[in-house]
């Protein structure tokens, strides 16, 4: 301890930070700059950078993390690594870890309560494995669906992406990030990153400042008020200047503006791409020092900067103190981790020879954390159509055995159904119903992996529902996600013609979604629209209803499908327990209640289709396309009927520091009980600048029993109404707003009163 006076883990961690950082050599505090991706280096050449002290790996598990581990504690000082990775919807790329909803399904769920279980459960898993650090959430907005990771992302909207993501932050973090289960969390992609032009991912964002802080820094400041301890900057260009190299960003507005006092690590190779793809510099040495003052302290995948800043500070071509600045900030975080005090966080035994390796395993798709997985699918999952066909709603179904099973609707209210036919590439697709990011794709493509843990499948959910029901289940495949299909879809149609309800499964693929899978179209692909009007013509035939489950990564063209279709159930990449939970919902198990985040386009060349549209001349609409989007944002259907009436504030005139009060009454006026989410908007009368249609300010969930009436309320800062000026100033200007409040975003689905602020 007396040559390691660090240790000391009774002292505050900026001395222990202090004093580690003066037993440092310059060599010692570079290494821990640097990130070292396991997947693209060889074991010899790991181990290498583990004995130089490298501050970070990523991309490792099981054995080798421990050998790097014990590698990195045999050093002269002994400073432990800290392990990253990307567990973005669970700790899903060890193949056996529970795979939940990716971030777009969960934001359905609209329940920061439920993000943060999410974020909980996957904090336990990655801490089994040894690690101590996600790459997420992700706080990116998804307003350009061509791009291929709006599936990592919470919606469109910054005031629900930010409170769903702070929430995975405390579930990571907790409040002391040192417990044993407890990882940290790193806020990304900042920022802008899913504004790049086109959807195309990576290219330039051509947004302002003013934008910036306007739509894309509220959640991100957000994430760094709640104590977010790592950011991760964007591959993209800023309106020209690489995130990797802006100052501004990362210097004046993340550390010194919001005091943000953990560390910035780079994306994947972003000092590379500062010399090879965005030619701001043309070697190492002046790269490297771009990145440093810009702001980043880590540096992911580019090892080169280890050479070159040694060079650079034997040149003293870049200024000691901004090295100083950024190790004192990654050595900040590994205090608050715990990676010097809490030993269980430091794993150096191989697997085989740990006494405690089996008990920290046995934490993987626990059925404690399978429980928390399937209440989040359930409540990620949104009924958008449910027409009547012969005089009921096409959903639920009920099978003739059903009596003992639970139901949330009435006896006899539900359609009873003795055969159904389930149909479509994505109904039985393990790969399509898991998404991005998991143990098919990371670190390296994997699609043959055979997965280590039970996956409940669309198929497999509605045949567990039916046996239990005594209904008979048919299947047959339709047509691939590809290719043409006529012969096939003739015989799902001979199939359709035996059952008394139909369930058609179609969306994407692993290929069609996620980073680098961005599309120009986004319509279905292959035979599936054809394949879905062809069973509808049988079902209309014989008046049976035709359900259209969507397994998909992000929206897609789904005019024709919605239309042929009776009732529409999204389920986007729902995890290992989707099929049971859809299929739970279907059979009248459990009412829905997701909303959408995201709204969904009539047609690609529609796009951007965002609610919070900005006004003006023509209301920039297409002459061949209606003006509105297919679905809207916050849009989502239950088994039963909301009335709101008698909405009120606290106070009428207010000042720009108060809080409002909003409440409004809403009752229950269906057939069973469920659970309502009450979303607020404003929209400012007058301002200095253009401001959108509306903006989400606020929301909250109610349940109501059948014929229930509750009054709920939610608070209002009058400060979220400010604008951003020009010079990038927030500020609330006096006038009138419209405060609405309603069942989604859509105009005819909100009532409206005026709020006057003073
Ligand atoms: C992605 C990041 C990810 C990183 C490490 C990059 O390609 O943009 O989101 O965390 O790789 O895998």
């Amino acid at each position: 301890m007396t040559n390691k006076p660090w240790l000391d883990s009774t002292l505050p961690v900026e001395n222990r930070v202090a004093l580690l950082m003066e037993a440092m050599t310059t060599d010692e505090k570079i290494a821990q700059m640097v990130q070292i991706s396991y997947s693209i280096v060889t074991p010899d050449e790991a181990d290498e950078w583990a004995r130089k002290g490298a501050g970070s790996f990523l991309h490792i598990l099981g054995n080798n993390s421990r050998r790097i581990q014990r590698l990195a504690t045999e050093t002269r000082l002994g400073i432990p690594v800290i392990f990253g990775i990307d567990a973005i919807h669970g700790h899903a790329i060890h193949n056996g870890a529970t795979v939940f909803p990716s971030q777009l399904a969960l934001a359905c769920s609209w329940n920061p309560e439920l993000a943060e279980k999410m974020g909980e459960v996957t904090a336990r898993e990655v801490a089994a494995e040894g690690l101590h650090w996600a790459f997420s959430p992700v706080f990116c907005l998804a307003r350009d669906l061509r791009w291929g990771r709006v599936d990592e992302t919470f919606g469109e909207d910054p005031f629900l992406a930010g409170k769903l993501g702070c929430a995975v932050v405390r579930g990571y973090q907790g409040d002391n990030p040192a417990d044993d289960e407890r990882i940290i969390a790193c806020a990304k992609h900042y920022i802008a990153y899913g504004e790049s032009t086109g959807g195309r991912d990576s290219y330039d964002s051509s947004v302002s400042m003013r934008t910036v802080r306007d739509i894309f820094l509220p959640p991100f400041a957000e994430a760094a008020r709640a104590g977010c301890l790592t950011f991760m900057a964007g591959y993209e260009p800023i309106d020209r200047v690489p995130c990797s190299a802006h100052k501004k960003l990362l210097r004046d507005v993340l550390k010194d503006e919001l005091g943000f006092s953990g560390f910035v690590v780079t994306d994947w190779s972003n000092l590379t791409s500062l010399i090879e793809r965005h030619h701001l510099a043309d070697n190492y040495e002046d790269g490297s020092r771009i990145a440093i003052e810009a702001g980043n302290d880590m540096i992911m995948t580019s090892p080169e900067f280890y050479e070159a800043t040694r060079a650079l500070i034997e040149k003293t071509a870049v200024d000691p103190t901004l090295i100083d600045d950024a190790v004192a900030r990654i050595l900040r975080v590994k205090f608050i981790a715990g990676l010097f005090d809490v030993p269980s966080k430091v794993k150096t035994l191989t697997l085989e020879s740990d006494p405690d390796a089996k008990a920290a395993e046995a934490v993987f798709n626990c059925e404690a954390h399978q429980k928390i997985n399937y209440e989040s699918a359930l409540a990620s999952m949104v009924l958008l159509k449910n027409d009547e066909v012969g005089g009921k709603p096409a959903l639920p179904v009920r099978g003739p055995a059903a009596s003992g099973v639970p139901s949330v609707l009435p006896d006899g209210n539900a359609r009873v159904v003795k055969t159904i036919a389930v149909i479509g590439p994505n109904a039985d697709s393990v790969r399509a119903q898991f998404g991005d990011w998991t143990f098919f794709t990371h670190p390296v493509p994997h699609l043959d992996a055979i997965p280590e843990l039970h996956v409940t499948t669309m198929l497999e959910g509605l045949q567990e529902a039916a046996a239990e029901q005594g209904v008979r289940v048919l299947y047959d495949k339709g047509c691939d996600i590809f290719d043409p299909a006529e012969e096939t879809i003739g015989r799902a149609c001979r199939l359709a013609k035996k059952a008394d309800a139909v369930f058609v499964c179609v969306g994407d693929t692993l290929v069609q979604t996620g980073e680098t899978h961005d599309r120009a179209d986004l319509a279905l692909s292959g035979a599936q629209d054809t394949l879905v009007e062809a069973l509808s013509a049988v079902c209309a035939k014989r008046k049976t209803p035709l359900v259209s489950i969507l397994v998909n990564g992000k929206p897609l063209e789904f005019e024709r499908v919605v239309g042929a279709s009776d009732a529409v159930f999204e389920t986007f990449n729902s995890g290992t327990l989707g099929g049971r939970a859809a299929a739970d919902i279907l059979f009248g198990k459990a009412a829905p209640q997701g909303r959408l985040p995201v709204s969904f386009p009539r047609t690609t060349g529609q796009l951007p289709v965002y609610y919070n549209q900005i006004p003006g001349w023509h209301e920039g609409s297409y002459f061949d396309c209606e003006s509105t989007p297919l679905f809207a944002f916050g849009e989502g259907i239950t088994y039963t009927w909301f009335e709101y009436s008698d909405l009120r504030l606290s106070a009428s005139t207010v000042s720009p520091e108060d809080t409002v009060q909003v409440s409004v009454t809403v009752t229950n006026t269906g057939a069973c009980a469920a659970t309502e989410t009450v979303q607020l908007y404003a929209t400012d009368h007058v301002a200095s600048i253009v401001t959108p249609v509306r903006e989400l300010k606020g929301f909250t969930k109610v349940h109501l029993e059948r014929g229930e009436t509750k009054t709920v309320t939610i608070d209002l800062p009058v400060e979220s109404l400010a604008i951003v000026t020009p010079d990038e100033k927030r500020v609330v200007e006096p006038g009138t707003f419209s405060i609405q409040v309603g069942h989604d975003s859509r105009p005819d689905s909100l009532l409206s009163t005026v709020l006057t602020v003073q």
